[in-house]
């Protein structure tokens, strides 16, 4: 009597075996417990699949009827929380294949035909991600169309524009919604990218080398709305480069999500009083009453360490494996649904946050009054009257030396004092001193005069619906 027949082996590849599986490598190896969220990607990949098969004679019709009909029974049982999750089948692959055979018997063996969880698996990720890039897509480009909208209706609002963190020249407040927008802009771009790249069919590559079955791969990859079947059988069943470039992408935007939330921290302190967030994004404190913190923008800024953390576990992941596929691939979901996640919240909060806050108009024209903010605009009123940059540049810093000295802005001068540093300055300096001389001045396409954020809005809201 061999072992075989006094132990039970594993029914999906127990013939070679003549022990059970630890209990221990079972769970260890399992990765139901979060690959089970690609269900709905597994099963239409196993309807296509079995069209084919149908197809090309492989599977006969009514083996065919079955199985669709019974992965449909078995959409049914997971979404009424019915199905029986069994971390003894491994995987999300194996859980619903063993079901659909006790739903129908041997037609559900027949299923796996040419095929294995190589490619099925590499085509349910992609499947799913594409989904995912498409909802991230649209959040972006809301959130994109609520920052055209502030930045719209605070063109005319000034601000201090700032350099290592100091003060440096006047700008609009919409002005810098629209260099948010840019960023996103370009997040969005990468997004499209990598939806581009990866959307080609493994299904047919089998387990590495393709399958001896006739087998229509075009018609699986129409069938999925896959642009083409993957070129290359090795390649498909065992690069993640796309998942690393998803995760790449969702790290720079995380990063630029990150920064923005960095100013809104800072612009909501007493320091700077420059906006107020919606109540619905802070929470109090249980101890200082006073207290309206910004947790939404902290913790998008905290995620996103570990946004860019997954990025780099995947690119380890990744980097030793040789040709195909290795069971190390089974680590990648994790961090990519982490990130998927993670990215989908942030921007939720961020789309409905940012185009709530309400600017302190006031304090921020203040501020931008202080620190000397139309220093250049003074030194560029010199040039004009024939000085020398360099020069007038020093004639500008003796000015503001003053300034410091006395407490007192270069608009606050009085037109004797200034001539004291140039007797080229007249009355008209005035004009180029104010706030809203020195941002009305930078007229030109990308700059910062309202005029030119009303133009930028309106061609940012064309590129928007054009991409
Ligand atoms: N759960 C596996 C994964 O996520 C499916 C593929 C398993 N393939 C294999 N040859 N063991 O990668």
């Amino acid at each position: 009597m061999s072992k075989k027949d006094d132990k039970q082996t594993n029914p999906s590849w127990g013939g070679r075996f003549s022990e059970q599986t630890d209990a221990f490598v079972e769970a260890f190896t399992a990765s139901v417990d979060f690959d089970r969220r690609l269900y709905l990607q597994d099963i239409a990949g196993s309807k296509a699949h079995a069209h084919m098969l149908q197809k090309t004679g492989v599977l006969d019709d009514s083996d065919c009827e079955a199985i669709v009909s019974g992965l449909d029974t078995i959409i049914e049982e997971i979404e009424s929380g019915r199905f029986e999750w069994r971390v003894s089948a491994e995987d999300v692959h194996m859980n619903i294949e063993a079901r659909l055979t006790e739903l129908i018997g041997d037609a559900g063996k027949r299923l796996h035909t040419g095929r294995s969880r190589n490619d099925q698996v590499a085509t349910d990720i992609r499947l799913y991600l594409r989904d995912q890039i498409d909802i991230i897509v649209s959040q972006l480009a809301e959130f994109q169309s609520g920052l055209l909208d502030l930045a719209e209706r605070e063109a005319d609002t000034i601000m201090p524009g700032f350099t290592h963190l100091q003060v440096a020249q006047p700008v609009s407040f919409g002005h810098h919604m629209l260099a948010w927008f840019e960023m996103l802009q370009r997040d969005a771009g990468r997004m499209h990218g990598c939806r581009k790249r990866m959307n080609v069919s493994p299904l047919g590559a089998a387990a590495l080398a393709g399958t001896s079955y006739p087998i229509d791969r075009q018609m699986t990859a129409a069938e999925l709305g896959f642009s083409a079947p993957a070129a290359n059988s090795l390649d498909a069943v065992s690069d993640r480069d796309f998942a690393i470039e998803f995760c790449a992408a969702s790290a720079i935007l995380m990063t630029h999500l990150s920064r923005m939330a960095e100013e809104l921290v800072m612009w909501s302190s007493a320091q700077f009083d420059f906006i107020e967030l919606p109540d619905r994004y802070c929470t109090g404190s249980s101890i200082m009453p006073q207290k309206k913190n910004p947790d939404v923008p902290e913790l998008v800024r905290g995620k996103t360490g570990r946004v860019n953390g997954n990025l780099v576990s995947l690119l380890t992941l990744m980097k030793s494996q040789p040709l195909a596929y290795n069971k190390d691939n089974q680590e990648d979901k994790e961090p990519l649904f982490d990130t998927i996640d993670t990215v989908v919240g942030s921007l939720r909060a961020f789309a409905d946050m940012v185009p709530a806050l309400q600017c302190k108009r006031d304090n921020m024209y203040k501020a931008a009054k202080q620190g000397f903010s139309t220093a250049t605009d003074l030194a560029d009123y010199l040039v004009r009257k024939g000085l020398p940059f360099r020069d007038a540049h020093e004639v500008v810093g003796k000015a503001v030396a003053h300034g410091v000295a006395n407490s007192r802005d270069l608009s606050d001068m009085t037109l004797d004092e200034l001539k004291g540093f140039s007797d080229r300055i007249d009355e008209d300096v005035f004009e180029v001193l104010s706030l809203e001389g020195s941002v009305a001045a930078r007229n030109h396409i990308g700059g910062t005069a309202p005029e030119q954020v009303r133009k930028a809005v309106a061609g940012a809201r064309q590129r928007l619906k054009g991409e």
